[in-house]
């Protein structure tokens, strides 16, 4: 019975994104969803691979196909595509409309899900419209690219985590397939298990902007408690990686990647640079915070290695850094 619903649910996925994949070929699709691709620099096989499509504007252009086609309205309720009108539950509309598709695939490249982008700047609307949770999407267990990426990840012994849809399809435009997002959401337990199927490497790659650094450092920390190890790339202000990979191009992306990968301790240490030079107290305070994240990591030999790293880069005995991490391991019982 349930399993009879779930594969419900993934045969309406399907027929929507093929629906959007479709529409992008219309007169409509491709006057305004293939022209908002190709400005960024979106290619006709880049939009093949990742299934990108365009929700057609009007309420239920989805909806009347899709039940043209024979699906059952209760099917295409939980399936999030179709939404029930406000004090009459009986009027039913297209969730995505008017916009572009990004198809959310599951690891076995199944769709799942949809995010869906605004073509203008209207503040007043949402900038993406998400699918919402259903019997086959559990976002706290989804990367957004995994599909695309688990070989190259596998291959690379290395995961590149980004934070949007659009950073995901840069990165592979700029030759880099070992790449997923977390969609904006904070990472997850569910979603670092999930990596660790192909890798113990993670690279963060967060937008180099306030909410991009907190979510960075929120992030590294959960991964090394789930014992990855950890580097992060801080992109300059304002930049995320895709708009920097495309002001810049390939190789230089490649290179900047490269020269400015830092393990966790480097990351932290390079957010305060200036400050702990002229303040000691800044400076107790970054290293409280170092000897925190190394607390969170589970291999005590790793550990140590980080201990020694730490005291190193930090100029500080380690003997102190080893007595405040069994002070914070303490806290942790
Ligand atoms: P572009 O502006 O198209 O380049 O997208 P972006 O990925 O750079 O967007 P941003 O950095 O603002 O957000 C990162 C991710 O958060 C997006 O890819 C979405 O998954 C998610 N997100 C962004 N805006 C919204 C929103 O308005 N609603 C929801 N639910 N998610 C959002
Ligand atoms: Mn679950
Ligand atoms: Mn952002
Ligand atoms: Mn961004
Ligand atoms: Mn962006």
């Amino acid at each position: 019975q349930e399993q009879g619903e779930r594969e419900s649910l993934f045969i309406a996925l399907n027929f929507a994104k093929d629906f959007f994949v479709k529409n992008l070929k219309t007169e409509e699709g491709k006057s305004i969803g293939l022209s908002y691709f190709k400005e960024r620099g979106f290619t006709p096989s880049i939009i093949e691979k990742f299934d990108l499509g365009y929700a057609l504007d009007g309420w239920d252009h989805l909806l009347k196909a899709a039940k043209e086609s024979g699906f059952q309205e209760d099917i295409l309720l939980k399936s999030g595509l179709i939404l029930q009108k406000e004090g009459d539950p009986t009027r039913l509309y297209d969730r995505f409309r008017n916009r572009v598709t990004f198809t959310i695939h599951n690891v076995s490249g199944r769709p799942i899900g949809f995010g869906a982008r605004i073509l203008t700047k209207d503040k007043n609307q949402p900038k993406y419209i998400n699918s919402p949770e259903t019997p086959i999407y559990h976002k706290s267990d989804v990367l957004y690219g995994m599909f695309q990426a688990k070989k190259a990840i596998r291959d690379k012994d290395n995961c590149y985590l980004v934070e949007g849809y659009t950073d995901v399809i840069s990165l592979h435009l700029s030759g880099i397939e070992n790449v997923v997002a977390s969609s904006g959401t904070s990472l997850t337990e569910g979603q670092i298990k999930l990596i660790k199927r192909f890798t113990n490497h993670v690279t963060v790659l967060y937008d180099g902007d306030n909410a991009g650094i907190k979510a960075s450092l929120r992030g590294i920390d959960l991964l090394l408690e789930g014992g990855l190890l950890v580097k992060a790339v801080v992109f300059p202000d304002g930049e995320d990686p895709d708009s920097f990979s495309q002001k810049v191009g390939t190789q230089a992306f490649q290179d900047y990647l490269e020269a400015n990968s830092r393990d966790f301790i480097g990351f932290k240490i390079g957010l305060y640079q200036d400050e702990i030079q002229r303040d000691p107290i800044r400076k107790a305070e970054l290293i409280r915070e170092v000897v925190q994240s190394i607390g969170k990591i589970p291999d005590p030999i790793i550990r140590s290695v980080y201990a020694k790293e730490a005291s190193g880069l930090l100029s500080i005995e380690e003997e102190i850094i080893h007595s405040e991490l069994n002070k914070a391991l303490l806290k942790v019982q």
